[in-house]
């Protein structure tokens, strides 16, 4: 059992931390879930409904709407890949959590989502240049420094000509700290997108309402050249 306090990111940052220091930048998620499904902590990302981010930016953008083979990178508990899977995308969803895919896999008996355990940054190479769209929502945040940046190069990687990358996260400003995780992303980190071979089609900078107390957020869809 460990000490909660009030404040549910206070474990997930805990873990984070301990995992960044012992140079494991990526361990803090298993044991996390393991720990947060076992004992029934709080999953501060995890609502148990899809994002309300994700739903609006497919109502805007009519491309997110027609059918076609989606990856959900980093899926956690599964809602986004759920609320897509009933849209009529052919859905498969991955995180790097064996315990967030099985729990995935037990919420959703008879899901038509794909679930699987996989590492971003050691993907199946059957993915390469395979998804008509792929969403990363809330991923990037949770990587730092280098690492982000592979990631954003890692998903690109991932994205079928002319296919669409959407991306959801925090967002800050160069001047602004980064403060502790998750860490809002910056327009500059954004924007190497663009470089990596991408058509941006749309990009907002906007406070987030739904939350308790409102987030900063870039919200955004890259459509591969
Ligand atoms: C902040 S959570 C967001 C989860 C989900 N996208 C959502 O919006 O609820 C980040 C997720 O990324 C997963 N993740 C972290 N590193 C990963 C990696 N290298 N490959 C795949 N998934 C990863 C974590 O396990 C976690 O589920």
């Amino acid at each position: 059992m460990v000490p909660q306090s009030q404040d549910p990111r206070s474990l997930p940052r805990l873990l984070a931390e301990k995992a960044i220091a012992e140079g494991d930048p990526l361990a803090w998620f298993e044991r996390f879930y393991r720990l947060a499904l076992a004992e029934g902590y709080p999953i501060p990302w995890a609502d148990m409904k899809p994002n309300p981010n994700l739903m609006e930016l497919c109502e805007r953008i009519p491309d997110l709407r027609s059918p076609t083979n989606l990856l959900v990178v980093g899926c956690g508990l599964g809602d986004d890949a759920e609320w897509l899977a009933h849209q009529g995308h052919e859905v498969t969803a991955f995180d790097i959590s064996p315990s967030a895919i099985t729990h995935c896999c037990r919420r959703f008996p008879d899901s038509p989502v794909d679930y699987l355990v996989a590492d971003l940054f050691d993907p199946p190479e059957s993915w390469q240049k395979h998804f008509k769209i792929v969403l990363e929502s809330y991923t990037l945040q949770v990587f730092k420094g280098s690492l982000r940046n592979e990631a954003v190069l890692r998903i690109s990687e991932l994205i079928s000509p002319s296919g669409l990358l959407v991306l959801i996260s925090r967002g800050r400003n160069e001047s602004e700290s980064a403060g502790t995780m998750p860490w809002p992303l910056t327009r500059d980190e954004v924007d190497v997108i663009p470089e990596l071979g991408f058509r941006e089609l749309f990009f907002e900078d906007y406070l987030d309402r739904s939350e308790e107390r409102p987030i900063r957020r870039f919200r955004a869809c890259y459509q591969k050249l």
